[in-house]
């Protein structure tokens, strides 16, 4: 065969799988861009040099840039200074270690259902991880009543939706966010837990919920407790922000503590993305707290049956860097301190937003919600007309819930970002 007639050949059966591949896609539909992660690529496409993020939730110093906490680089080069560290798998359900620690970060030290070995902790890809594992679990083993479903507060981080869905579990809203007072419609979720079929899933953020930075006050969660036992619900504790909401990382359990405390059944979700700055090592637990020791091991056999077809046991890096931290009393003070950095920080920012809309800018409508909500984000009660304007007039990057990362705000840009936000409200951007 020439090389002319082979070169002929070579072509047309690219051409002909191209026709079959054209089919076999075909009926594929084209998704839309994550509405979060879509925000990071615009904004680093703008070359506007006044462009402010206020998207992700991610932490960043007041230069505006990613923070790697000096706890992490202390720990970091321990780990790398450890001669007898090995790339070795880790077992299915993850550092021992790290997970006992995670556990006791969360659950408290004395927790009980620690004490009594009736808690099971397994190492997850993060925060979305253990999201997906407790869900896959539950959509496999919880004696539901009904179809499977799934309470979400109204509005969720808008992956709850989609992982929910993955695993064949329907997301249904609770009220939750009161848009007459940009605070929480305790009594429309309250009156939702007694509505619910028995034995029904709620997601509860444990502290600074994800998008409105509306918690709870401890008495309400006393009262939410109260229903759920009544009502045998289960409680799925979506927990990532574990000391952003106040600065202190007991405090910021004490919603998941007192539920323990009380008998309510529940699982959570734990990431140290934000309070460890760990956001690329991907490390996360699932706690599912048991009636009892035998049942745990039970929930713990099947839960390593469903990680290892999965991803089989999880990355080491993140895992030994927290561990570290967690066991070691010293390392573990400056990380304390290096979270009440970042939460202070994010406060001054508040504070110093609020009193540019409320006494310079004379801003219409009222904005103490700014100061009033906690944790890495503020719901701003802006529309999606006004994000839209912020976006493409202004190059302030926020979603178009309203939401804004107030993290991304620094010394520098808050001036323009007020100024920005009065103008849109004002309807002159
Ligand atoms: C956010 O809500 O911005 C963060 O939790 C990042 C993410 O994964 O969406």
């Amino acid at each position: 065969m020439t090389a002319r007639v082979q070169q002929i050949l070579n072509h047309m059966s690219t051409n002909e799988m191209n026709g079959v591949e054209a089919e076999l896609w075909k009926g594929v539909p084209l998704a839309p861009p994550d509405s979060i992660f879509k925000l990071t690529a615009a904004f680093k496409a703008d070359t506007f040099k006044d462009k402010v993020n206020l998207g992700v939730g991610a932490y960043r110093d007041d230069n505006g840039k990613p923070w790697v906490l000096p706890v992490v680089r202390k720990a970091e080069l321990i780990l790398l200074n450890d001669p007898a560290l090995d790339h070795e798998y880790l077992p299915i359900t993850g550092l021992p270690e790290y997970t006992a620690g995670a556990a006791k970060l969360i659950l408290g030290t004395t927790s009980p259902a620690i004490i009594e070995g009736r808690a099971v902790s397994v190492q997850t890809i993060s925060g979305t991880g253990a999201n997906h594992l407790g869900a896959l679990f539950l959509s496999r083993f919880y004696k539901w009543n009904c179809a499977p479903r799934v309470y979400l507060s109204n509005p969720t981080w808008a992956n709850h939706q989609a992982i929910f869905k993955n695993v064949g579990i329907e997301p249904v809203n609770y009220p939750y966010y009161d848009p007459k007072t940009i605070g929480l419609d305790f009594t429309g979720l309250i009156n939702a837990l007694h509505v619910a079929p028995v034995r029904s899933v709620f997601l509860l953020h444990a502290c600074a919920h994800n998008p409105t930075g509306v918690d709870p006050t401890r008495e309400q969660w006393g009262e939410i407790a109260k229903v759920m036992l009544e009502k045998k619900h289960y409680v799925f504790f979506d927990c990532a922000y574990q000391g952003f909401a106040s600065g202190d990382l007991d405090n910021d359990a004490w919603a998941v503590r007192h539920f323990v405390e009380k008998g309510v059944p529940l699982l959570v979700c734990q990431s140290f993305a934000k309070n460890a700055g760990l956001y690329g090592e991907r490390v996360g637990a699932l706690h599912v707290v048991c009636a009892n020791k035998e049942t745990a091991e039970r929930a713990r056999s099947q839960l390593s049956v469903l990680q290892r077809s999965e991803i089989s046991n999880p990355p080491t890096y993140g895992a030994r860097l927290v561990a570290l931290i967690l066991t070691n009393e010293k390392l573990f003070e400056e990380w304390k301190r290096d979270i009440r950095t970042m939460a202070t920080r994010i406060i001054s920012m508040r504070k110093e937003l609020h009193r540019l809309l409320t006494e310079e800018l004379k801003t219409p409508g009222t904005w103490d919600h700014i100061i009033n909500q906690i944790g890495m984000f503020s719901f701003t009660g802006l529309g999606e007309e006004a994000c839209k304007k912020l976006i493409e007039k202004a190059h302030i990057y926020l979603t178009n819930n309203g939401r804004i990362s107030m993290a991304g705000l620094n010394s520098r840009n808050i001036r323009y970002v007020g100024e920005s936000l009065d103008r849109a409200v004002r309807g002159e951007l």
